[in-house]
């Protein structure tokens, strides 16, 4: 046996104990281990019977993940076959019980569903989320979970990857019985009572009672399909994932075996899978500040303000009340303010309806929010975010207030989406205190919180953003202080070539539609109806002294804010829209765009979907290069991580610099060089792409040399 699993005794009971911290991963030693104890178990005629647990937290949480990145890179061949492991757990003679606190994940559950019966404290969670890494389960989980949970529930829970709790677990029989109290002594004494019993020791595998018919099993897949290809569009493991479990009704055990090997092979080895990967890998490392040591003090934040309660001020109000942190909400005047906790209410109130939590739970985050029009209490604050229309002056003058008010030691966020920290920092006597909280919006709703860091933001003030951001269930990415930050400088970028590729031929549902054919939650024009055109046009009209003569800029969205399009909210922009906010390509716009073209002397032609796809997102591979060797961001992938959480980019392209990667930076090199010849200096391409394309390497492997 290994030191990661160990087997001792309760008199004529085993006891198996898998040791391998932080979460008992199935690590090389673990399988191994496992399959030593219950060989024990087998030979050792003092034995009854046997008992697994997990030490710690957790039973086995799950596969080792990066073993999956070895595999595939050919680091490691073959491992321990884990389907006879789990098949040896299942033929011995002796029963055996998993007993499960904490996550059986993954190949936990694999392993868990081997044992002739399983119990569960009540706390405890069960689940197949390999389709989150883009894989699929990959020890006949698509298999067994079927015939204990029945076809819908497994293939539910295969293809959207969500655990479900112990009682679910139990009312399902995947788990035999809850234990309340004492988990290895609640297992001991099930397993006491089944050998009273004489029970044969079921195998799931022979369970064959719950695969159901062909046409209720038919009509299970096809609404599972239907359902995949909308919630994860473009994704390919999930749809896997009920193929594997139609296997299991329709084929043999074994035989249903070799199909979900072939076709988790098939997932493993995909560019989803090694992007879904990176992401998972990438989140955990964008909270490395490699200049901020992971002991920086922490400032104590109890207690929040917000300035505004407009679009963003409201929805960063509730991210604190979510988190339980009592929030005073202030505004200029009581209309804005009844109107911003309108939307809250309103917020809350739909969560309610759609049963994510209940009225109770609305109450208390409502009671946290205090609203008023005066600075009254913000002295007691720990954090004051201002979120007020973006103007500096303005942001000045509040953060001069603030100065005067605010207790010392209290971060002092700005949620700018453009503007200087510094600057807005210069009006205070604690500079070190400034931040940048660049929440995106819906700010209640979307996961990126843009942390920007200023020139004399503190450690503590860095440390404390980033991890205020984990309470806030939100993922922080820092960045440094230019204009638009990471995420917007890059959109600046990408929304221009849209417009540019609509003024040179391409109808605007052309441009959107081939962008959310590659994955994009939304195409940019659509994005652009939804937030307001309005608020460009503003920015643009304000910077227009910046403009530099000779330089194309795109003309038609100043001249539909000009009509009054304001997108959405004025029931046209890009598009018409009917009384469901249904998209209408609008004739009107198509003339206007032709005028435009035509007085830029551009001659129309006809754009393929390959050049909307190396347009866009070449634009926002270029910049991103730009801001990677100015140091605004850290890494590459945290480049990635914003964009996938804060910009609708497909996780399953791993974000643009990944894809970047798996495109070749040769090529995405080559393209750009190309269009820097064809449409001139918007198109310099960044030295950093230049030299890795030349040297032959990635934006992943510049990562790991950094
Ligand atoms: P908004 O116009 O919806 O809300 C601003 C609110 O601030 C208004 O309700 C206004 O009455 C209030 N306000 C103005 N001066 C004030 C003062 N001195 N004291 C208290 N309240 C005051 O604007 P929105 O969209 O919420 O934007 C706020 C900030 O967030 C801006 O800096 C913006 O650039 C930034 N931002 C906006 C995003 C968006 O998608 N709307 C995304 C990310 C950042």
């Amino acid at each position: 046996m290994s030191e990661l699993v160990s087997l001792t005794r309760d008199g004529e009971i085993g006891v198996i104990t898998v040791n391998n911290p932080p979460v008992n991963a199935l690590s090389p030693g673990v399988p191994e281990g496992i399959a030593a104890a219950i060989e024990q178990v087998k030979n050792d005629d003092s034995i009854r019977g046997a008992v697994m647990i997990g030490a710690g937290q957790t039973f086995i949480a799950g596969a080792d993940i990066k073993e999956f990145g070895k595999i595939t890179s050919g680091q490691r061949k073959e491992g321990i076959n884990f389907l006879d492991v789990i098949k040896a757990i299942e033929d011995c003679p002796k029963p055996t019980v998993a007993a499960i606190h904490g996550t059986a994940f993954g190949g936990g559950l694999e392993v868990a569903m081997g044992f002739h019966y399983r119990v569960a404290v009540p706390s405890a969670q069960v689940g197949q989320p390999e389709v989150k890494l883009g894989l699929i389960p990959g020890a006949a989980g698509t298999q067994r979970l079927p015939r204990l949970a029945g076809v819908a529930k497994a293939t539910q829970m295969c293809a959207d990857g969500n655990p479900i709790g112990a009682k679910e677990a139990a009312s399902l029989s995947v788990v035999d019985r809850v234990v309340e109290g004492d988990l290895l002594q609640g297992a001991i004494a099930f397993l006491r009572e089944k050998i009273a019993s004489g029970e044969k020791p079921p195998k799931t595998r022979e369970r064959n009672d719950k695969l159901g018919d062909e046409a209720t099993n038919a009509a299970i897949f096809e609404a599972a399909r239907a359902q995949a290809k909308k919630t994860a569009r473009g994704m390919m493991a999930p749809l896997a994932a009920i193929d594997a479990v139609e296997a299991a009704t329709k084929l043999s055990f074994d035989e249903g075996c070799a199909r979900e090997a072939e076709l988790f092979k098939q997932c493993l080895f995909s560019d989803q899978s090694k992007a879904m990967i990176h992401v998972f890998f990438g989140e955990r490392e964008v909270q490395k500040i490699p200049d901020v040591p992971k002991d920086t003090k922490l400032i104590e934040i109890k207690k929040a303000a917000v300035i505004g309660a407009g679009t963003m001020g409201g929805g960063i109000a509730m991210n604190y009340a979510n988190a339980g942190i009592p929030v005073i909400v202030k505004e200029t005047t009581q209309e804005a303010l009844d109107r911003g906790m309108a939307t809250i209410r309103k917020n809350y109130e739909n969560s309610v309806k759609k049963g994510r939590f209940s009225q109770e739970v609305m109450d208390k985050r409502l009671a946290l929010i205090t609203p008023q029009l005066s600075y009254d209490g913000f002295e007691e604050a720990d954090i004051i975010t201002e979120a007020v229309f973006e103007g500096m002056e303005l942001k000045k003058q509040v953060f001069g207030e603030l100065d005067k008010i605010a207790k010392p030691g209290a971060v002092l966020a700005s949620n700018t989406s453009t503007l200087n920290i510094d600057e807005i920092a210069s009006a205070t006597s604690r500079p070190e205190f400034v931040i940048g909280h660049h929440y995106f919006s819906p700010a209640n709703v979307m996961r990126l919180l843009e942390i920007v860091r200023g020139r004399a933001t503190s450690k503590e003030v860095i440390a404390t953003s980033m991890s205020l951001s984990k309470r806030l269930k939100k993922v922080g990415a820092l960045v440094g202080n230019c204009y638009g930050f990471v995420g917007n400088r890059m959109l600046h970028q990408y929304g221009r070539e849209a417009q540019f590729l609509v003024e040179e031929g391409a109808a605007p549902q052309d441009v959107d539609g081939a962008l959310y054919k590659f994955g994009m939650a939304m195409g940019p024009l659509a994005v652009g109806d939804l937030a307001g055109l309005d608020v460009g046009w503003r920015i643009r009209k304000e910077h227009a002294h910046l403009q530099k003569p000779g330089v194309r800029h795109p003309k038609v969205a100043d001249q539909l804010c000009e009509m009054g399009r304001y997108g959405q909210k004025t029931g046209a922009g890009w598009y018409k829209y009917d009384e469901n906010r249904n998209r209408i390509p609008d004739p009107e716009v198509d003339k206007l765009i032709e005028q435009a073209a035509a007085e830029q002397g551009i001659k129309r032609r006809a754009i393929t979907e390959e050049e909307i796809i190396e347009r866009t997102q070449y634009a926002l591979i270029n910049e991103g290069a730009k801001i990677l060797e100015e140091g605004i961001a850290l890494r590459a992938v945290d480049i990635d991580i914003i964009y996938i959480n804060g910009y609708g980019y497909p996780a399953w392209r791993g974000g643009p610099m990944w894809y970047a990667d798996t495109v070749g930076l040769k090529k995405v090199y080559e393209r750009v060089k190309q269009f820097h010849e064809e449409h001139g200096e918007l198109w310099e391409p960044a030295p950093l792409l230049k030299r890795l394309a030349e040297e032959g390497r990635t934006f992943a492997d510049f990562d790991k040399q950094k």
